[in-house]
């Protein structure tokens, strides 16, 4: 009888923490705001993609994605179907996150990578329409 009261307790206890930790994680996850860490929709709306193609894409592939021979950077739009068949929108965020820009991998957040994503696979038209 005495050990199960004590188990119960230890019980109550274990529960506790994790109640206490459960509430630590929602405190700091409201605290840190948007930027690139939540994966969420809202991260990516706070991006143009357009904007952040110009500024960190567009010298390399070029302004449309007609890509650029000089630096082998392939084209990103409707006429390289090699791209659609390797990546979706979301692979291609995920690609692109990790990895370009070339001259600095991985300096993009994960909100300008999914919008720039965005962009390159709707609007320039890798996804294979427009132009
Ligand atoms: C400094 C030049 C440079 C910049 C800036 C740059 N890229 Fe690239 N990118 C390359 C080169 C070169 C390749 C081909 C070699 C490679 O895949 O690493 C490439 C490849 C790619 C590929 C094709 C990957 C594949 O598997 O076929 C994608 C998609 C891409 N870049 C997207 C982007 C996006 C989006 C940006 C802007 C955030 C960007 N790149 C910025 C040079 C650049």
């Amino acid at each position: 009888m005495a050990k199960g009261v004590k188990l119960f307790l230890q019980a109550v206890g274990v529960l506790a923490a994790a109640a206490v930790i459960t509430w630590a994680v929602i405190a700091a996850g409201g605290t840190t705001g948007g930027g690139g860490r939540r994966p969420s929709g809202g991260a990516a709306a706070a991006y143009n993609g357009k904007a952040v193609y110009r500024q960190y894409c567009a010298a390399c592939h070029g302004v449309q994605g007609q890509g650029y021979a000089a630096d082998a950077a392939p084209a990103l739009n409707a006429s390289n179907p090699d791209l659609r068949a390797a990546y979706d929108q979301q692979s291609l965020a995920a690609f692109v996150q990790v990895n370009m820009p070339a001259n600095q991998p991985g300096s993009l957040n994960y909100g300008q990578a999914k919008a720039v994503a965005g962009y390159v696979w709707n609007t320039l038209g890798a996804g294979g329409h427009g132009r």
